[in-house]
């Protein structure tokens, strides 16, 4: 059953258009005689130059990247790139212990063993704890850049290429952002975003897997495509050895594609937008002892979602978030041992208590292991949950004036000097 204009309706009155309004574009659409549209990726009237391969085209110029491959999820980007890297049994990756459940999840879907690490004042991969977790068995490492700032990439690098490790960028939180002139997603081997609703740039579901190198893309290609069955080129033969493989299916659908390209366009304004608009917050912020402003790694690159401050404990953070409120600033996102969450390791119950899909225990029980299983628990990263339970998140507009900058700030900086004194 081929889509036409009551599909498209329906798409329309997802805007939320008055009836009227409605009415007057089903008038117009009813008027033309218009082809319908062909929604999936490959083939059709566009010759597999659709929606989705503008935005694959568009996200690479805009990435500085020579490969952008579509796919229907951010995890998806992340299985994609596991598989893409050979990511498998007897293999140990290196994630931190701050972020989405995602990044670790893929990691036990892949069959591989999580190596659960520290975070640092930048919220991100602590790169000397890397360097100490790493074994005979690592194999590679998820960085994840939290809320858009990026992680310590050129540390990371530099620990990768010394022990010779496939990095994996979890890009999801953080499209738009740079390390030190080059976009996030594109400095490790392989970069994985999210288009979901929350993201920087959306398409309701979706994601994209970024990479320089030809082989890992086509290997990423083979994953994400119904097991290889349809192939860029239908019938295909194996385009080199080592890249036809059962896979799954996480094609994006042309609609996703449309927004994804739109929401591409507009990303370098928004980007920038939000960058001006927390630095003329963070200008005004005084740290002093007992106070201080998440690390930048690089402040140019910086596309942070969130304005995250420092107490000195806990209960002084939370003292302060209570004063920050009276003056009518508010934050949240404390980490607390009573909420769970999914960004946090010692919510992660699948991988602490080594839950898995089948009853044999794989990856935790597999025989391709040689090494000696991290031990799994809540107390495993005390830094990561230090961290964040004296961390205050605060949101960030890009709408943000000097007004408002200078409010909030007074708000802040007034607020630690009645809890600090
Ligand atoms: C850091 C991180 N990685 C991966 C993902 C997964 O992305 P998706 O929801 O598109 O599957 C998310 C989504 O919240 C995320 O924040």
């Amino acid at each position: 059953m081929k889509a036409g204009r009551e599909e498209l309706m329906e798409i329309v009155d997802l805007w939320g258009y008055s009836k009227d309004a409605q009415e007057q574009i089903l008038a117009i659409l009813q008027s033309e005689d218009v082809p319908p549209p062909h929604l999936f990726r490959y083939y059709g009237p566009t010759e597999g130059k659709g929606k989705v391969w503008q935005a694959e085209r568009l996200f690479e110029e805009t990435l500085g990247t020579k490969h952008a491959l579509a796919v229907n999820s951010g995890t998806s980007a992340l299985m994609s790139a596991a598989a893409a890297a050979g990511i498998g049994p007897g293999m140990e990756v290196i994630v931190p212990g701050y972020t989405f459940f995602a990044s670790a999840s893929i990691i036990v879907a892949s069959r591989a063993i999580p190596v659960i690490a520290e975070i640092d004042d930048s919220l991100n991969l602590d790169a000397d704890d890397v360097e100490r977790k790493i074994t005979p068995q690592t194999g590679a490492i998820v960085v994840v850049h939290m809320k858009g700032m990026p992680a310590q990439m050129d540390r990371i690098m530099e620990i990768a290429k010394k022990h010779d490790l496939i990095v994996i960028e979890d890009v999801a939180q953080a499209c738009g952002g740079s390390f030190g002139g080059k976009k996030l997603g594109t400095i490790g081997d392989l970069g994985c975003f999210s288009f979901d609703f929350y993201k920087i740039a959306q398409s309701g579901e979706g994601g994209f897997v970024a990479t320089d190198d030809d082989y890992l893309n086509m290997r990423a290609q083979s994953w994400h495509d119904t097991a290889a069955c349809w192939r860029p080129d239908r019938y295909a033969a194996e385009r080199r050895e080592g890249e036809l493989f059962c896979g799954e299916n996480y094609r994006m659908s042309e609609m996703s594609g449309a927004v994804a390209l739109a929401q591409i366009r507009k990303l370098p304004g928004y980007v920038s937008r939000l960058q001006a608009a927390k630095k003329k917050v963070r200008d005004r912020i005084i740290e002093r002892d007992g106070f201080s402003l998440r690390r930048q790694p690089d402040p140019q690159g910086d596309a942070s979602t969130a304005l995250v401050m420092f107490g000195p404990d806990a209960e002084t953070a939370l003292a302060i978030m209570g004063a920050m409120k009276e003056r009518g600033v508010g934050a949240g996102g404390r980490f607390d041992q009573t909420v769970r969450d999914w960004h946090v390791f010692n919510f992660w119950e699948h991988i602490l208590e080594q839950k898995t899909v089948t009853e044999e225990g794989c990856p935790f029980t597999c025989p391709y292991y040689e090494g000696t299983l991290p031990d799994y628990g809540p107390e495993m990263c005390p830094n990561t949950l230090d961290y964040l339970s004296r961390s205050l998140h605060m949101g960030v507009s890009e709408f943000w004036t000097d007004e408002d900058a200078e409010k909030i700030a007074e708000g802040i900086n007034g607020a630690v000097e009645e809890v600090l004194g």
